[in-house]
């Protein structure tokens, strides 16, 4: 491999490559973080999870928490402001076969910063520490990774201290987005302040935000020197960026789209996936923001893509694909 794609070493697990998905709330499923690791993603974290233990036990928990059918190392992520609860919730998650736990420090979300989790708590630098001890103390056996973003405010970026309070608390490897709270999912990314964090401290970091081709994959790695890429959106849609991305670090040649005969076999295989998953009323429904996602190698009518999005029943909106033409 060449020096920008390497395997990437978390704790004591070495993944095939540095190419990671980024957990995404209502997208990167067991299903679909199944799909891009087929595709070559060498990592892929699942969606938040609440750490507060009168949320457990609803149905959107229990598809957020461990798949026994998920290959190793499983990465699960707690959002949470309280570190008792926190510790527990990663006991409760490495017991049932969690390999990582990842503590959320990224989400934007009103709902989430309302009661100060996510990426609220890069205000509160003690209560940062007080997590971090918590929860790496409470699951020896287990890899505790942070996911932040660069601080909570665009003058005030405290990402290089919110990361040396991590690495000093014990937590393996960072991703940072590249964004601070205050930006939401607003502007660019920047990838200075990730650079920042990559030279000052000697856990692995994953730079994330805007990467959605394999130029700005090279570009991200060669700036930051970051052990790795996290991507999120720009893998809608199309898993096959991660094999893009891992060819064009290896060879600087851009590696084609698969051909539609492959592409429309992923989507009719992840499709049914999600139904197999999530049940047919959930997986009908949960499918339709990826088929959002997958229309542009659909080539359907108007009326076809209404059929679609219309279809209830897993047996429908499998037909209606069926019928599209490649
Ligand atoms: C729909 C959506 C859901 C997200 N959910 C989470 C989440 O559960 N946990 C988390 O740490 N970040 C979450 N994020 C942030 C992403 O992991 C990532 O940091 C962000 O999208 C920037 O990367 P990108 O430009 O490659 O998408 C979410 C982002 C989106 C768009």
């Amino acid at each position: 491999m060449c020096a920008l794609l390497r395997p990437l070493q978390i704790g004591p697990y070495v993944l095939d490559n540095n190419i990671a998905l980024a957990p995404m709330a209502g997208v990167s499923d067991f299903p679909w973080r199944d799909v891009c690791r087929t595709w070559g993603a060498g990592y892929a974290v699942g969606e938040m999870l609440h750490s507060r233990g009168d949320l457990m036990g609803t149905d959107k928990s229990t598809f957020r928490t461990v798949q026994m059918y998920e290959k190793a190392p499983i990465a699960i992520q707690l959002l949470g402001n309280n570190p008792q609860d926190m510790a527990r919730a990663a006991q409760a998650q490495v017991a049932a076969g969690a390999h990582i736990i990842d503590i959320n420090m990224g989400c934007p979300a009103k709902k989430v910063c309302a009661v100060a989790a996510g990426s609220a708590l890069l205000d509160n630098e003690p209560l940062v520490a007080a997590i971090c001890q918590a929860v790496v103390q409470a699951v020896p056996e287990a890899v505790v990774t942070l996911k932040m973003r660069t601080g909570a405010l665009r003058d005030h970026k405290n990402a290089v201290a919110i990361a040396r309070i991590a690495a000093n608390s014990g937590v393996q490897l960072l991703s940072v987005h590249g964004r601070t709270r205050e930006d939401k999912f607003l502007g660019e990314a920047e990838y200075d302040t990730i650079a920042e964090v990559v030279h000052a401290v000697s856990i692995p970091v994953l730079a994330n935000g805007d990467i959605t081709c394999p130029e700005k994959a090279q570009q991200v790695l060669k700036h930051t020197q970051a052990a790795g890429i996290m991507i999120g959106r720009g893998a809608n849609g199309r898993p096959w960026l991660f094999s893009q991305i891992a060819h064009y670090l290896a060879t600087n040649q851009q590696l084609p789209e698969p051909d539609l005969k492959t592409i429309h076999q992923v989507i009719h295989k992840h499709v049914q996936a999600m139904h197999q998953f999530y049940g047919d009323f959930i997986g009908v429904r949960m499918a339709r923001k990826h088929l959002v996602w997958y229309a542009p190698y659909l080539r359907m009518s108007l009326v076809q893509r209404q059929q679609l999005m219309a279809a209830e029943t897993p047996e429908h909106q499998l037909s209606v694909l069926a019928q599209l033409s490649v």
